[in-house]
């Protein structure tokens, strides 16, 4: 506990960020987005912290409010060699009081499962774990386009209490822009919806059948891999397993075209889903669906000269749907679709995140 006492914690400023870059480069194997992320916060509507010792800052976080009485906390770094000493208790300890000031009634972040700083951190605080979040991992180039009987639209916010009917019975919570999660509330999804983020599969009567939250698309540059790529989140799953599957297809599409207007490579669709949520079979079914089709698309997917035959096969069959040619910008992309042909799943589970939340009572 030697350097706690001469800790200040105080408002971040712009000038802390070569700090804050250069002591969080490293945090995780793949390097770190806080450094890119931080002069973003400032920014926005956020309230970012940093432990300061000697002028210098050696810890960071940031409290967003995705929604009216909702703080999410995230972002919490601690330089590796002022660890242990109490400064991220300090920084949520902060955060909390701000959060309380600005009307907040509950605190809520997710830390990966296998983060246990990070989960000994929010048991030590008194946040409590409330939903498990499964991660999945579409890879568009590989989803073979079919014509669903369902339209795919974003919903107009007058009908968010109708969207609120059908996902009340599969989801507790909404996954928002940034990662940032939200519960499910008619006023919540009205919001969503009024930013144009909620997707919804309905009948030709017009019946909503399925919904879900689609983000922006970005670049990912802060990820395992090597290659730039486009990725988009879609999360909070509800309604049929038709319904579900054309929003990914829907999604995937989009994203798909996307990055062949921008020249690039369509890396991923990532849905993600409450561990408790039906969708989360659903999602599994679709995944195991998805894999027949394209296996029969293929002929024999673990045959080398049969996947860059039936790729090129596909890329005529397709010529309406993603793999064509011409959206092709690359030989690039030819060749990384024919080494995912040799066994990699269209769709398989990813990572897995841990929501936490913690009341902001008064009497605390
Ligand atoms: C997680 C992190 C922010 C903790 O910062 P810190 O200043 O070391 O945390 P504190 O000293 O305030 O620790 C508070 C409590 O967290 C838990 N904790 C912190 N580090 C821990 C560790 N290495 N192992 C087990 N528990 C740990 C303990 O319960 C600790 O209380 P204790 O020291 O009295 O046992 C820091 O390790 C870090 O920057 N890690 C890398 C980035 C990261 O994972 N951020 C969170 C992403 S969600």
């Amino acid at each position: 506990m030697s350097n706690t006492q001469s800790v200040i914690i105080r408002k971040a400023r712009l000038d802390d960020e070569p700090h804050i870059r250069e002591f969080t480069k490293h945090t995780f194997k793949y390097g770190d987005y806080v450094g890119d992320a931080f002069a973003g916060w400032l920014g926005a509507a956020c309230d970012v912290w940093v432990a300061d010792i000697g002028g210098i800052p050696v810890g960071v976080t940031c409290v967003d409010y995705p929604a009216p009485g909702e703080a999410w906390f995230q972002g919490m770094r601690v330089h590796p060699d002022y660890r242990r000493q109490g400064i991220a208790t300090m920084l949520t300890q902060a955060c909390i009081k701000e959060a309380r000031e600005r009307g907040a009634r509950i605190a809520r972040a997710v830390i990966d499962f296998d983060n246990y700083r990070s989960i000994g951190l929010a048991g030590s605080i008194g946040f409590k774990q409330v939903a498990e979040l499964i991660e999945f991992d579409v890879y568009p180039e590989l989803l073979i386009p079919y014509e669903p009987e369902l339209a795919v639209t974003r919903l107009e916010p007058h009908r968010a209490a109708e969207a609120w009917g059908l996902a009340r019975k599969d989801i507790r919570y909404i996954g928002t822009c940034y990662g940032e999660w939200i519960a499910l509330s008619p006023d919540n999804l009205r919001l969503v919806a009024e930013k144009g983020y909620l997707l919804i599969a309905q009948a030709e009567s017009g019946e909503l059948v399925a919904g879900a939250l689609l983000d922006d698309c970005y670049e990912d540059d802060h990820t395992e891999h090597s290659e730039p790529g486009l990725e988009q989140e879609i999360t909070s799953f509800f309604g049929s397993l038709e319904g579900i599957r054309a929003l990914i297809h829907h999604a995937a599409g989009a994203l798909y075209r996307e990055a062949s207007r921008r020249g690039g490579i369509p890396r991923r669709l990532r849905p993600s889903v409450e561990a408790k949520s039906p969708a989360l079979e659903k999602l599994r079914q679709i995944a195991h669906l998805e894999r027949e089709r394209l296996k029969a698309a293929r002929g024999t997917p673990d045959s080398k000269s049969t996947a860059e035959h039936s790729l090129t096969t596909e890329g005529k069959l397709t010529s309406e749907g993603r793999l064509t040619a011409d959206d092709e910008s690359t030989t690039e992309h030819e060749s990384k679709v024919q080494r995912k042909s040799q066994g990699q799943p269209v769709i398989e589970t990813g990572d897995v995140m841990l929501l936490w939340e913690y009341p902001l009572r008064i009497s605390d």
